[in-house]
């Protein structure tokens, strides 16, 4: 295959900064999110075929303004700014940008003044998202202005002889209506891209490149946790480098039904990795007793984590290389260096491969995003149900049964997830729905059964639809839906005998219950 063809994304912390990379992969190009700081000589060793400049939140009046490197724009590499990118192109190449009269904020008619170049086949008047209150009041020498909208004389700007262009909307949002046709012709119309980036290429890349890594006799381990990136990874790894992969699977007991089982029979039987599979349920459930608070409970999971990774990894005897399924959505929020509170401790094993005396790192995953890791792990022959698998915290159930965990609790949780899992499956709703699951609330209400009055648990069912899991809405599952499930709970699960639908938003509220 010839070079692989990048696009290089500058990033100057716009909101969308990451789903502009997404579209330009989903062009099967692919794109790399770098700091809006990179140097010219830095930007240019990635042999970039074109380069875009995100939005942000900046004003480029303001002296504290991010503004990339100007040999940037002398390197004769296509440029595509957008929004605050299209704004510091023509500040820096000798245009104005001014305090827009009226602030442009959601879906405003955009007018092409011309429909070529980058504009091509587009419609004479397109629905486009705004989102700014400064805008480009004059070109820069060399520009013109090829789109318009009525409170936005200069909405795009093209200089097609340097190949540097902007757009003061957003084509990366589906709201824009032809934005995909817009990137596409960036991408395929000026960079000359190729369009040959694919799951299967970057499964041939990546596994040559940790045979290089790993040499002839290395050995790697893994820590697989059942979840789609790391079984993603184990099985990416066992093709490069076949059974001096070895996986150490913590089973804390807290898992979902079957999957404990699940991940044991891919394992040894699809993807024969040497394997070990700690069944340490007993050590977790005895540290987590009489444990209630949240953090608490994290807290002593992540520790008992690690030790018994610790120990099951030095009966493996020598390895060379501590292998993760970092994805780059990790990747870009690390190198933003973004501050944000934590809400929750989350459990994972980042400074593990420290502790157990590991300094190479293999992180196959780096560069995708997850539903890359998705298709990969289907082209590389993983089970469809273990690929699309919904997303399952760490601490597993622990933190879906609220108050103290003990086995009998966690049994409880198992079979009504199993249900809730079985009825949506059945519905034909696994892909609507991000997330869905039952919650243990701890509350005891009466009920009756036959002539006798009980006094049992109360479950909640949690069912969310999100794109990233910073904010999620409810999911309106059906009805029907929801009365088959409640009505399975309550005469299969024993010790259930109520049922309840979280009808919470994120925020305020969080997905999980703890
Ligand atoms: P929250 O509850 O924070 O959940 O709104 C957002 C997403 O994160 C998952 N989650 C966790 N994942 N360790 C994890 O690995 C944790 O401690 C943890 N807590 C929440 C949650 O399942 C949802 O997908």
């Amino acid at each position: 295959m010839a070079e692989k063809q990048t696009i290089l994304i500058l990033n100057f912390g716009g909101q969308y900064t990451q789903l502009i990379a997404r579209r330009v992969r989903e062009n099967k190009v692919f794109s790399e999110v770098v700091p809006w700081d990179i140097s010219a000589e830095e930007a240019a060793a990635h042999q970039p075929v074109g380069l875009i400049l995100s939005g942000g939140p900046s004003s480029v009046s303001d002296p504290n303004a991010p503004r990339c490197d100007p040999r940037i724009f002398d390197l004769g590499i296509p440029i595509l700014g957008i929004c605050y990118g299209m704004q510091l192109t023509a500040d820096m190449l000798g245009g104005r940008v001014e305090r827009a009269g009226e602030r442009e904020y959601g879906r405003v008619t955009v007018r092409m003044a011309e429909r070529s170049g980058l504009l091509h086949g587009m419609k004479e008047a397109s629905s486009c998202w705004m989102s700014h209150t400064w805008q480009v009041s004059a070109c820069p020498p060399g520009f013109r202005a090829v789109a318009f909208s009525e409170n936005c004389p200069i909405a795009a700007m093209a200089d097609d002889d340097r190949r540097i262009y902007g757009v003061q909307f957003h084509p990366e949002v589906t709201h824009t209506e032809e934005g995909g046709l817009l990137l596409s012709n960036f991408l395929y119309g000026v960079c000359g891209c190729r369009g040959e980036w694919t799951m299967k290429a970057y499964a041939d890349t990546a596994v040559q490149n940790i045979r290089q890594t790993v040499g002839e006799n290395g050995t790697v381990l893994l820590a697989l946790s059942g979840g789609v990136d790391s079984s993603v990874a184990a099985a990416l790894i066992y093709k490069a480098i076949g059974d001096r992969l070895r996986c150490v699977f913590v089973d804390h007991g807290l898992l979902r039904e079957g999957e404990s089982e699940q991940v044991c029979h891919v394992f040894q039987r699809l993807f024969p990795v040497k394997f070990v599979r700690a069944d340490a349920a007993k050590k977790f459930f005895a540290d987590l007793k009489g444990v209630t608070e949240p953090e608490e409970k994290r807290h002593i999971i992540g520790r008992d984590f690690i030790e018994v990774f610790r120990a099951e990894a030095k009966r493996l005897g020598r390895l060379d290389y501590f292998a993760q399924g970092t994805i780059y959505p990790d990747v870009i929020e690390s190198g933003q260096g973004t501050n944000a509170a934590v809400i929750k401790s989350h459990h994972n094993v980042g400074g593990l491969p420290g502790e157990l005396g590991f300094t190479e790192l293999i992180e196959p995953l780096r560069m995708l995003f997850k539903d890359e890791v998705r298709a990969l792990g289907e082209e590389l022959g993983l089970p469809k149900d273990l690929v699309w698998r919904q997303p399952f915290p760490g601490p597993g159930l622990a933190i879906r049964v609220i108050g103290e965990v003990t086995p009998e609790k966690v049994r409880i949780v198992q079979a009504c997830d199993a249900i809730l899992r079985e009825e949506v499956s059945r519905a034909g709703l696994e892909e609507a729905v991000s997330q869905y699951f039952a919650v243990l609330t701890g509350v005891h209400t009466v009920g009756v059964m036959g002539d006798e009055r009980t006094y049992d648990y109360v479950i909640a069912l949690r069912a969310v639809t999100t794109d990233d899991f910073m904010t999620a809405d409810w999911a309106r599952l059906p009805y029907d839906l929801i009365a088959a499930v409640s009505n399975r709970i309550v005469n299969e699960v024993p010790h259930a005998s109520r049922v309840v639908f979280d009808v919470t938003s994120k925020p305020p509220a969080s997905v999980e219950w703890e």
